[in-house]
């Protein structure tokens, strides 16, 4: 099939990459010609594994190739079908900001209104229930001047990509959601994912556009719940000096509970679980109900980056009388994950803003997000390795799990006071450093 793809973000590209991979013609449209001379010069503008090959791969000279990219809305013209992969950002009170959804459904609109023949489009982005059928469709039809069902049809389709796996994950789904809410646009969407459900054995839910929304927000709403559930049963075992490592993995041995997320630390962070429950919550509250449950998800994710600031000023306050206040602290990871260079939403971000609040000098090390970062946090130094961050610190946390971090060992010795405070269970107790896991 010829798609379209609006947005060239990680969710788009990958997407788009992806699309092209299982032979569909795929041109992607973004207003960022930066990003679109990359996509066309056969690189990827974001960083994430497997995706440059695709690119590579898929891009050809003259645009011949399978994939291509413009900043010109009229590319729909030439296509079957049009996703939409906008950012859904969130408002000040964690409500859902529809506005670039609401812009890019005006512009694609407009152009639809001089295709003679059907178009389907489908919401790829994350948007609360009713958004497609309420908010989009609407501008869809007041732009092109058509109706919708008749002229063109809307689905609603929820990507469950995680950044640094996406193009596997994309490739290897353990679903495809397919919402629609006329028939001729569900037999569009079922013949693009055809040969993906084919190749990877996916299983296909078929449901309506409001189904497909809320099948996004209750699943990362359950795995941020799920993290702040462990995260919940790992400071009462530290409380009873129980490693919650141990636990969890005994716990995960049941086929209802499963082994994944079941990481306590520092907490979720990044583009999706922080914005995402705020934005559910909100719904739901918009629409009468309170739900319990969700908000005590974000109130344990909130608090553990106190936890851990905390456990580092009872250490420094235990050896020769401390404090936070003047003292050098290393920071060891800024990217809200490893395999990523995203900070957005990082727990690195409370945690340095809890420390500079008592007073404290930071120097930060991360091995891949450097030039971004102060964009997120301000007056920090930034060390060239986690050797030179620790050179001299009065303390440390650790808040990415990057693997490099197990393998710190002398680098220690070169502390002023080895207290290391780990909030993802990276480095290994040893002799010569004070050290205290989060929840073990
Ligand atoms: C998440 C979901 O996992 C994807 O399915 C979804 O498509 C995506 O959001 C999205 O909505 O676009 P992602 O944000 O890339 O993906 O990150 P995850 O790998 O899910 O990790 C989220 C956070 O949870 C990270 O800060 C991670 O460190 C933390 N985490 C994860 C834990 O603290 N413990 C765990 O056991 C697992």
């Amino acid at each position: 099939m010829r798609i379209s793809i609006v947005g060239s973000g990680y969710v788009g590209t990958t997407v788009a990459a992806c699309f092209a991979e299982l032979g569909h013609d795929v041109i992607n449209i973004d207003i960022d010609e930066t990003v679109v001379e990359t996509i066309n010069d056969g690189e990827a503008p974001i960083h994430e594994e497997g995706l440059s090959e695709l690119i590579a791969a898929h891009t050809a000279p003259n645009g011949t190739g399978r994939l291509r990219a413009t900043t010109d809305y009229a590319a729909v013209l030439d296509t079957d079908m049009t996703f939409l992969c906008l950012p859904t950002p969130q408002n000040d009170d964690g409500s859902i900001d529809l506005s670039v959804m609401e812009a890019g459904a005006s512009q694609l609109g407009e152009t639809l209104a001089d295709k003679p023949d059907w178009h389907t489009v489908v919401v790829k982005s994350t948007v609360v229930p009713g958004s497609t059928a309420d908010a989009i469709t609407p501008i869809l039809e007041r732009e092109s001047g058509k109706p919708a069902g008749e002229a063109f049809g809307v689905g609603m389709n929820p990507e469950f990509l995680r950044e640094g796996t996406a193009v596997h994950d994309f490739l290897n789904p353990d679903k495809v959601v397919l919402g629609a809410d006329d028939d001729r646009a569900l037999a569009d969407m079922r013949a693009v994912f055809d040969p993906l459900v084919e190749a990877a054995d996916a299983p296909v839910v078929e449901t309506d556009t409001r189904t497909a929304e809320m099948i996004k927000y209750a699943n990362n709403g359950f795995l941020a719940a799920k993290i702040s559930l462990i995260n919940d049963i790992g400071n009462i075992c530290k409380e009873f000096g129980v490693d919650a490592y141990e636990v969890a993995d005994v716990i995960g041995l049941d086929d209802r509970i499963s082994e994944q997320f079941l990481q306590s630390g520092v907490g979720w962070g990044g583009s999706c679980f922080p914005k995402d429950t705020r934005a559910i919550i909100s719904a739901a509250e918009g629409a009468g109900y309170e739900p319990a449950v969700l908000n005590a998800a974000v109130e344990v994710n909130d608090r553990q980056p106190e936890r851990l600031v905390g456990l580092l000023a009872d250490h420094l306050a235990d050896q020769r009388d401390h404090r936070v206040d003047g003292a050098k602290i290393a920071v060891l990871g800024l990217a809200f994950k490893s395999g990523t260079d995203d900070m957005r939403n990082s727990r690195a971000i409370p945690v340095i803003e809890d420390l500079q609040a008592r007073g404290a000098t930071v120097t930060a090390y991360d091995p891949v997000v450097v030039d971004n970062a102060p964009n997120y946090v301000d007056d920090v130094t930034y060390a060239d390795s986690a050797a030179a961050a620790l050179d001299g610190a009065d303390g440390a946390v650790v808040v990415t799990d990057w693997d490099e971090f197990a393998a710190l060992d002398e680098e220690f010795d070169a502390m002023e006071t080895a207290i290391v405070v780990d909030g993802r269970r990276i480095i290994e107790r040893r002799d010569g450093i004070t050290y205290e896991g989060l929840t073990w």
